[in-house]
């Protein structure tokens, strides 16, 4: 799910599509390959990639699968006063359909099919929600060819066109992910349960790497956008650098960091921005957002773009006067370090908590050990912590971030340094170069 996601602007945005102000002939978007132009109605289009794109995808998938069938949902239900589509938006989903304004939709796989083999299932047309989210496509030729699916049903059909299929083959596959024992049953798995009530004989495997395992290894093309966000984070971060005012708030900052995000190609935001001065630099996930910074704060930015899809995850800690304190330096350049020895243990085959390894111990050995309490990093992709097994050998192309900290309330500063890399053979390229990250580089940038 990917429900942190927020458009930049909020409601100003989003609200015109949603409550159906669109134009009746509304000009294409400037994707890379959409199925066709982005006319009136509901899904508009696939995206950011060609159909074919996720039709290869699903391919795959069936491959792996070898037999059976499987069940991907999108997100079941729009959060209540949420107005972007693209917030309950199952990652899954969209990674193999493309599609990313159905609620209630799914996608039924059935690889040892000699037909037909991969249905999609969107939710009944309703006129009174129409008027308020824009007129629906009837299923049939148009709506097949804007989703790149030959067979397109309503949702109502999607139990019992599963419960014939999976007595066919035998086997239903759980595709994932896998949830906490608190967290409500995911959907496929009390559709399979109600299914294998009603035929004996029919069991659910566990499949739920194998999505996992795809998304992992980024292809050139989300390669592309993830550079993207990382280039509109970038420079939201050297406008927070060069724009910082003693006396400004952290509210104000994060304006000037996401209008930046929006200047340079971002399409909204990949998690809420953290922007944090002083004490508060020292809360991991802070967001307070009403604190004046003050002359001698550490301020510490925490921010991501999205751009098609993708988000970046970008952390920069820096003077709010623009000179580090020596303590702030000696800290800092402590965190620097232990990002460098994160990057240097990694590389395609290596797992990375080898990278964690690396970076505990510069950080132990500075006496700062207590200091810092988190992981070093996850995987980046659709979704901000994007799937990925940390104990497992990298694959190369895999998207990860590294980003250690210091945290020292009781001196009332924090520091975290956060970058994107990409797993290579030969090692960790590092992605995000565009923002200065040395205390002499920041120094020097803030002095301009
Ligand atoms: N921005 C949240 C994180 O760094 O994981
Ligand atoms: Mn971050
Ligand atoms: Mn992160």
């Amino acid at each position: 799910m990917t429900d942190r996601r927020t458009f930049l602007g909020g409601l100003a945005a989003t609200a015109p599509a949603a409550l159906g102000m669109v134009p009746l002939a509304a000009p294409a978007r400037a994707q890379d390959g959409m199925a066709g132009p982005a006319l009136f109605g509901s899904p508009s289009r696939t995206f950011p990639f060609a159909p074919d794109v996720y039709r290869e995808r699903r391919a795959k998938l069936m491959a792996k699968m070898g037999g059976g069938v499987g069940v991907v949902y999108s997100a079941t239900s729009q959060p209540e006063g949420v107005l972007d589509p693209l917030s309950s938006q199952d990652d899954d989903f969209e990674y193999l359909t493309g599609i990313q304004d159905e609620v209630g939709a799914a996608l039924l796989l059935a690889p040892s099919e000699s037909g037909v083999r991969e249905y999609l299932f969107l939710r009944p047309r309703d006129d009174e929600s129409e008027r308020w989210e824009g007129v629906r496509l009837s299923t049939g030729a148009e709506l097949e060819r804007r989703t790149g699916f030959d067979k397109v049903y309503r949702s109502g059909s999607l139990p019992g066109m599963t419960s014939s299929l999976a007595g066919r083959s035998g086997k239903m596959h759980f595709l994932g992910p896998v949830v906490s024992p608190n967290a409500p049953v995911p959907a496929a798995l009390e559709l399979y349960g109600k299914i294998a009530q009603r035929n004996p004989g029919v069991v659910t495997v566990n499949s739920a790497t194998m999505i996992r395992d795809m998304r992992v290894q980024k292809e050139p093309r989300e390669i592309a956008h993830i550079r993207k966000a990382i280039a509109a984070t970038e420079a939201g971060l050297m406008a927070a650098m060069q724009q910082v005012r003693v006396g400004m708030t952290e509210r104000e900052l994060k304006a000037i960091i996401e209008n930046a995000f929006r200047a340079n190609g971002g399409d909204g935001l990949g998690f809420q921005s953290i922007t944090a001065t002083g004490r508060a630099s020292a809360v991991l996930h802070y967001d307070g957002n009403d604190g004046v910074i003050r002359d001698g704060d550490m301020v510490l930015c925490d921010v991501g773009a999205h751009v098609g899809g993708y988000s970046a995850d970008i952390t920069r800690s820096f003077p709010a006067n623009g000179r580090f304190t020596d303590e702030q330096r000696r800290i800092y350049d402590t965190v620097l370090a232990a990002q460098n020895a994160g990057q240097r243990a990694l590389k395609a085959g290596v797992p990375y908590t080898a990278a964690q390894d690396a970076a505990e111990k510069v950080i132990d050995a500075s006496g700062n050990g207590d200091a810092f309490w988190h992981s070093l990093g996850h995987f980046v992709g659709l979704d901000v912590h994007d799937v990925g097994d940390v104990r497992a050998p990298l694959p190369e192309n895999a998207v990860v971030t590294i980003e250690p900290g210091i945290y020292l309330p009781e001196r009332g500063f924090g520091v975290r340094i956060e970058d994107d890399y990409l797993i290579t053979r030969g090692g960790a390229e590092h992605m995000s170069t565009g923002v200065p990250r040395d205390a002499a580089a920041i120094e020097a940038l803030m002095a301009r």
